[in-house]
């Protein structure tokens, strides 16, 4: 693998899967793969999870890595061609990329959207330059429209929590008081297209997701009928894809309760990728009680980390 940017980069998904499980079972077993190798995680935004579990992923694995927290700790860096650089930006993404690929074998990259223009975001310009100009192989740590490793960890999470051969995975908004990105659930909604389960997507009117990551998918704004019987529950908030970046007041009844759960889906386990906003996006009640695995599917970061970075040390 020379690219991970979306599932659609993936030969063999259930493959993938059980590698990550494997990575679980025996995490040192590949050590070798990256004895010598380099990766730099690259963040142009904040990070707790992707950053931790990547890393861990990567000395799992034998590699050396090097960390840049580049919109701290970088010089600043001007993303657009054609500009006479005389304003704040020092040193152009051209350059930057291409130096850290002299020093890499992989790099990881985070790169929120703007979420002020939908055809920049959703074209991925920060993330596709990184690609175009690094010369070496990639791995979104998030990006504007998709955050891959995460949904991998979700799927992972399902796969080895299910107690039925096709579970009800549903994924429903949730209140927040900021504008989001669509990065998370377009992901999420595009794996799971892809997975051996029953999908449905639940939002108040406004909140369609682009219909490019929910192709095969259930789509309601019905937020009860779409709870019912659920396996899994997958608890995001995002703003809207239209309007772009909007945001809605009145829709607080949306938070996951355990009287919804009680009455829906008694057996549902909760979801979410975190940081997540107690008792704004998802109850407290929830998140300490039996029902959670947010704090497991953040474990399996680990091993979904590990099973890419290994594909991609055998493809160098
Ligand atoms: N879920 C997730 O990506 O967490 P971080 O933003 O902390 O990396």
């Amino acid at each position: 693998m020379k690219l991970f940017s979306s599932v659609n980069d993936v030969t063999d998904l259930q493959a993938l899967v059980k590698q990550a499980l494997a990575a679980k079972k025996d995490p040192f077993a590949n050590q070798h793969l990256g004895k010598n190798k380099t990766i730099s995680l690259v963040f142009l935004n904040p990070s707790l999870r992707t950053r931790m579990s990547t890393q861990k992923a990567a000395m799992n694995l034998g590699m050396n890595v090097i960390i840049l927290n580049i919109d701290k700790e970088g010089w600043a860096l001007e993303l657009r061609d054609n500009v006479i650089m005389n304003g704040t930006t020092v040193e152009h993404i051209r350059e930057a990329a291409a130096v850290m690929g002299e020093y890499s074998d992989i790099i990881g990259v985070r790169s929120f959207p703007g979420l002020k223009d939908r055809d920049e975001d959703y074209s991925e310009s920060i993330f596709n330059k990184f690609v175009e100009f690094c010369k070496v192989p990639v791995v979104s740590l998030e990006s504007a429209t998709r955050h891959p490793l995460q949904s991998l960890a979700d799927l992972v999470t399902i796969e080895e929590l299910k107690t039925r051969s096709r579970p009800k995975v549903v994924l429903t908004w949730a209140p927040h008081i900021k504008a989001l990105p669509q990065a998370v659930p377009n992901s999420f909604a595009e794996w799971m297209c892809k997975a051996d389960v029953d999908f449905v997507v639940t939002h108040p009117e406004g909140y369609a997701l682009s219909e490019q990551f929910t192709e095969g998918a259930t789509i309601t704004t019905n937020q009860e009928e779409a709870l019912k019987d659920a396996d899994f529950i997958y608890v995001k908030n995002w703003s809207a894809y239209e309007p772009y970046g909007a945001v809605t007041n009145g829709n607080e009844d949306w938070m996951l309760t355990n009287a919804k759960l009680n009455e829906l889906a008694p057996q549902a386990k909760v979801m979410h990728c975190l940081p997540v906003r107690r008792d704004l996006e998802l109850s407290s009640e929830i998140l300490d009680g039996p029902r959670s695995i947010v704090v497991h599917e953040a474990g399996n970061r680990v091993w979904a980390a590990q099973a890419v970075l290994k594909q991609m040390l055998e493809a160098l």
